[in-house]
């Protein structure tokens, strides 16, 4: 077929689509927040604001405390996950989880996960795919400050040293009086720590240093163990969005359960 029979090529809109600025489906080239989605796209952008806005607020209020972050009657040795390793210093005027919580939530914060729900939970930017956007200009996470996201790879090295202080505190709550014994408390610690740990060995970056970053297992060195290892990251990476809510959850509800008992608000029940 002749050049000059063919029809004339699309021109290019913005990130490349084929659809003209401004004309439906364009997203991007839209105002915030036209869209031509005929699904409830809004849904969840709205849920992820109101849930990491409750349990953020929840957090940020139970780490300013600086008491009830321990519970020590009946023979229990309960300790809130926010406060966990104890760090206490006599020179320090604050709560001492404060002094330890820039690495939790440095790794929260710069989470790819995390990254996309608060950016369109948040900034609308953008509040879902092919929706129109706030912002005209698009330089990812080049300048500052979003150029600290990445940062990720070094706040879930610390994080994962977290969890050695956070199993310890699971064990010493299944010690009653000296012995082995549990209550309600001992297993809320026990489901929070397992659902940080599979939050944490999900992180995309793991995944990417165990095995993402190989083109050739058979080729490389330890490639048998490293695509076994990538594999079983790979499926707890799978669900990283459903880990990363659960932990959040229980975090915060471990810290309430803590504080209830340390208040004497609530009793802890032994179940053996
Ligand atoms: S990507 Fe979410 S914790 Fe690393």
């Amino acid at each position: 077929m002749a050049e000059a029979s063919l029809p004339p090529a699309p021109r290019a809109g913005l990130l490349g689509s084929a659809i003209p600025p401004g004309k439906p489906g364009s997203g991007v080239a839209q105002k915030f927040p036209r869209s031509d989605r005929r699904d409830s796209w809004w849904v969840a952008p709205l849920s992820q604001a109101i849930g990491l806005a409750f349990l953020g607020a929840y957090a940020t209020w139970a780490a300013f405390q600086g008491n009830h972050y321990a519970y020590t009657g009946e023979g229990r040795d309960y300790l809130s996950p926010f406060y966990s390793p104890l760090v206490n210093f006599g020179w320090w005027p604050l709560s001492p989880a404060l002094l330890i919580l820039w690495i939790p939530l440095g790794f929260r914060t710069t989470c790819y996960y995390y990254r996309k729900a608060y950016y369109r939970a948040f900034f609308a930017d953008p509040a879902g795919c092919a929706v129109g956007e706030l912002r005209r200009g698009y330089r990812g996470e080049t300048a500052f400050p979003f150029i600290l996201q990445n940062l990720h790879r070094y706040f879930m090295y610390l994080a994962a040293i977290f969890l050695i202080f956070l199993w310890a505190d699971v064990v010493r709550g299944f010690i009653i009086g000296g012995r082995f014994g549990a209550g309600v408390g001992s297993f809320l610690l026990l489901a929070n720590t397992t659902l940080l740990t599979l939050y944490t060995f999900s992180c995309h970056s793991l995944r990417h240093l165990v095995g993402g970053n190989v083109d050739c297992f058979s080729c490389a060195v330890a490639g048998g163990p490293r695509l076994k290892t990538w594999s079983w990251v790979s499926v707890l990476n799978e669900h990283h969005m459903g880990w990363a809510w659960l932990s959040l959850a229980t975090v915060c509800s471990a810290d309430f359960y803590v504080r209830m008992c340390s208040m004497n608000l609530i009793r802890d029940l032994r179940l053996f």
